[in-house]
This record gives C-alpha cells, structure tokens and sequence, in this order.
C-alpha cells in the first residue's frame, strides 16, 4: 500500500473493478506540483499492473479539476537550461500513456485550467459537471501550453476555437467544451460521478485486453494518415482472433448469456 499526499485512490463500482483517482491539494486548486504527479504516476502504474481493473476515473474536486502546473514552483526558477535538463513536465506522459481507458471527470464548479485542461485532454473521454470551466490561460503569465493545449486542443475543438482559448486565455463554459467536442457529455454536478462511474463500469465490464486494444487504435486516428490508421486497425482487429476473450465474446452472444472474459 502507497501512502499518498495529494491524491486519494480507491477502487469503485459494483465489481470494485474501476480504479479512482481523486486530486486533492485545495490549497492550490489542485495545481500540479512535481510530488503530485509523481503519485498520479504511481497510481497509474499500480492500476494497470492490475488485472481486475478495466477503467480508471480522474477526477478534482467541486472548486478546481486543477489550475494547471504550479506557477509558485515554476515562478523561482532561473534559467531555461534548468527547465530543458530536468524535462520540466515530460513525466506527465505518462497519463497520455496508460494503456487502459482513463476518464476525466469534471466536478460541480471545476476549474479545468491550463496544465488542468491539458491533463484532462490525455484521458480518453472528458464527462464535465454543467457549471464547469475549461481554458488555456498561459498566455496571461507570458507562457504558451507545454503539455497539449496547442495540439490536442485544436485536434479536439478546431482551429478557430483553440486559437480564440489560447491567445485570449479566456474559458469556455461545459456547454460550449460539449458543443465544440471537447467533453462527451455534461451532467448536472449531483448526477457526475454517479453517471461517470456507470460509464466506467459498463467499459469495464468488456474484455480489458481488448479495450487496450480498441484504445491503441482508436488513438492512432490522431497519429497517422487514414491509410495507415486503417492499416493498424485491420491488423488490430485481425490479432483480436488470437485472444480467448474474442471467442469467449462472440459464444456468449450466442449463447444469449453473459461474457465471462478471462483478460487473455
Ligand atoms: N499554481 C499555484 N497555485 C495556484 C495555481 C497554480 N496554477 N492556481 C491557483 N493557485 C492558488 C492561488 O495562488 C491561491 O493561493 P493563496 O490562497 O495562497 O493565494 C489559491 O490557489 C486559490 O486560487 P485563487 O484565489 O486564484 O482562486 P479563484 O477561485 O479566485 O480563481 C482560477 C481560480 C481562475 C483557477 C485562478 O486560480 C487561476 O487563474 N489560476 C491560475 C491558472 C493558470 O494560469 N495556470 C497556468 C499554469 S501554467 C501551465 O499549466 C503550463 C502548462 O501548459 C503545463
């Protein structure tokens, strides 16, 4: 067992099989800081050692989803060799490279800001209370994004929209992040984490081998061209044939009973 600071990890849902990630350092509107990502990191990694885990949630609290890095632990920092030799923020990869489903879930009045909405973006689907508000400020501290909000950003809203965020800092509401495709879908603050739970719970209750899979190929749509995406997703599926949970799958449709997939 981990002992962790700023976060808190559990597991939810009926068959305990979803892992749960909860940023909790309201001091600073769940900034960022070094420690807190190294625990976000180490809880990730334990989630997916897991066999029994088919999803995880990561989620903020009502007031911040997170501010974005610490701009109290970047403001003192000296010189760009600093920042360029310790790769100032590429340990944040690692969300963006989790091999399960991951699901940010956007509280009540969350703040989903900067390095917040950046993070939220490397999850693969984005479930946002209605009162929720997501933006790239940086440009207000006379940086630009360092962790997505130039590209996946653009990739998710368009070009207009991302360039409006990025150059005025200004948010958008939950709505408009709906509308824009930004998030899948907003609920009202008391419903999210019920609803995003049973989202993550019906993903969970599929193979884990095979969501893996479908996750790795459908990430490849932002990665090649149409021709070798399709490629990739051919061979993909092609290799579903070699895992026990395809036929497992498709008797039990069959069958007209329930799936009991073994994850191999
Ligand atoms: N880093 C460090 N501390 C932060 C912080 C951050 N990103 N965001 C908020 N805090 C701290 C505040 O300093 C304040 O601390 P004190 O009580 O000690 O003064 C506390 O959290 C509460 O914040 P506010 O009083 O500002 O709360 P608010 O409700 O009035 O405003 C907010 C909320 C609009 C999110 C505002 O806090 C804000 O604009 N935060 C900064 C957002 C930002 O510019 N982030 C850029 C980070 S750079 C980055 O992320 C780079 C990248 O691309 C990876």
């Amino acid at each position: 067992e981990r002992k962790y600071k700023y976060i808190h990890v559990r597991t939810v849902g009926k068959g305990s099989n979803v892992g749960y990630i909860e940023l909790d350092r309201p001091s600073a509107l769940n900034a960022l800081c070094d420690p807190l990502m190294l625990e976000v990191s180490n809880a990730l990694d334990d989630f997916e050692s897991d066999d029994s885990i088919g999803c995880v949630i990561l989620t903020g609290s009502n007031k911040a989803f997170s501010a974005g890095a610490d701009i109290k632990q970047m403001a003192p920092v000296a010189k760009y060799a600093d920042i360029y030799k310790a790769k100032f923020l590429s340990q944040w990869d690692k969300i963006a490279s989790f091999r399960k489903p991951l699901i940010a879930a956007v509280n009540g009045y969350a703040n989903v800001m900067a390095g917040g909405c950046e993070i939220a973006m490397m999850c693969d689907i984005i479930y946002a209370g209605d009162t929720a508000k997501f933006g790239q400020p940086e440009i207000k501290i006379g940086i630009i994004p360092g962790a997505g909000g130039t590209q996946r950003l653009p990739r998710a809203v368009g070009k207009s929209k991302a360039m409006e965020m990025v150059l005025t800092g200004d948010p958008i509401t939950a709505d408009e992040a709906k509308q824009y495709g930004l998030v899948a879908d907003v609920f009202s603050a008391k419903d999210l984490l019920p609803k995003v739970i049973e989202k993550a719970e019906k993903i969970a209750a599929n193979s884990h081998l095979v969501t893996s899979m479908c996750k790795e190929a459908t990430n490849k749509a932002f990665e090649m061209t149409l021709a070798e995406g399709l490629h990739f997703e051919k061979r993909m599926f092609h290799s579903t044939f070699a895992t026990d949970d395809r036929l497992e799958g498709m008797m039990a449709f069959i069958e007209k009973r329930k799936p009991n997939y073994s994850n191999e």
